[in-house]
């Protein structure tokens, strides 16, 4: 049992608190000072002076990143000397958070927004050399909230952010013009959002399900000369859908190099 403390706790912060007191036996402490609502056992102040002597094992950022330079330097005295350094700040370098905390180990955790509720991907990197130990709890830590996938350097992390730390933006933008494609060919809202989520969340469970590749799964849903068939060749006929989603991935992690 380990003794944690998250710093920030909105959104994505209280989502995967919330599965991590759920899933492990740790004691987790929150300083925000916006009391946000937290699960029963986890202690919160609302900064640094009301921590008392408490010395924490991890010290988990969930903070925006432009607040990290001002709010973590005041936090790291009370994170043990041989203790980890955490964050699941997206753009914030390991480099830097190192630099805040002098000697200990340092291990980013990029969610994605289905974490919340217990389906994300999240890729994780170690900086430098990081305890065993270490490593294995905040991969069960990430575990809780989905996914997870290591990578062996930050490049790889930012890489990792444009395909699934951003993904679900992309998502949500196709599916809203499936949608609204659907209501121009004559469905009412409802109608029209039910059928295409529901021909999405089909789809994606028969493909999780399947041995297929996906390039075999959409032949054979493709007969020569028939509907599929016409509405393919309008989608990516000369290669152009699969020109913008390249596009769309190069984009986000040309912007992720430039946030470093
Ligand atoms: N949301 C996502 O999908 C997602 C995905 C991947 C990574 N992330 C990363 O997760 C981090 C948090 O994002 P979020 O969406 O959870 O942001 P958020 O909802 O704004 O949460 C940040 C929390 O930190 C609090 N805070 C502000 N000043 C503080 C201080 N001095 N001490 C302690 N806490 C303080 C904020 O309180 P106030 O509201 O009162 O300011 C808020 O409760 C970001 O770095 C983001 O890059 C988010």
């Amino acid at each position: 049992m380990s003794k944690i403390l998250l710093l920030g706790c909105g959104n994505m912060g209280g989502a995967l608190l919330k599965a991590w007191a759920a899933n492990t036996d740790h004691l987790f402490t929150v300083a925000d000072p916006a009391k946000p609502e937290l699960p029963e056992n986890v202690s919160q102040v609302g900064s640094v002076e009301e921590l008392g002597e408490d010395i924490f094992d991890y010290l988990i950022v969930a903070l925006k990143p432009q607040l990290i330079d001002e709010v973590l330097p005041t936090y790291i005295p009370r994170l043990d000397p041989s203790g980890v350094i955490s964050s699941i700040a997206a753009g914030y370098s390991a480099e830097k958070l190192a630099a805040h905390a002098p000697g200990r180990s340092v291990i980013r955790i990029m969610p994605n927004l289905p974490a919340v509720i217990g389906k994300g991907v999240s890729g994780l990197y170690a900086h430098g050399t990081v305890p065993e130990t270490a490593s294995s709890e905040i991969e069960r830590l990430a575990l809780c909230s989905g996914e997870i996938v290591w990578v062996d350097n930050e490049d790889m992390l930012d890489r990792l952010t444009a395909v699934a730390g951003s993904g679900p933006g992309y998502v949500f933008e196709m599916l809203r013009a499936y949608v609204e494609a659907a209501e121009e060919l004559g469905f009412c809202e409802k109608d029209a959002k039910n059928l295409v989520l529901g021909t999405v969340r089909g789809t994606l469970d028969l493909a999780l399900q399947s041995d297929s590749s996906l390039e075999d799964l959409r032949k054979n849903v493709t007969s020569k000369g028939g509907t599929t068939a016409a509405g393919l060749d309008a989608l990516n006929g000369n290669g152009e859908y699969s020109e913008l989603i390249r596009n769309t991935l190069q984009a986000a992690y040309q912007r992720a190099t430039e946030l470093r």
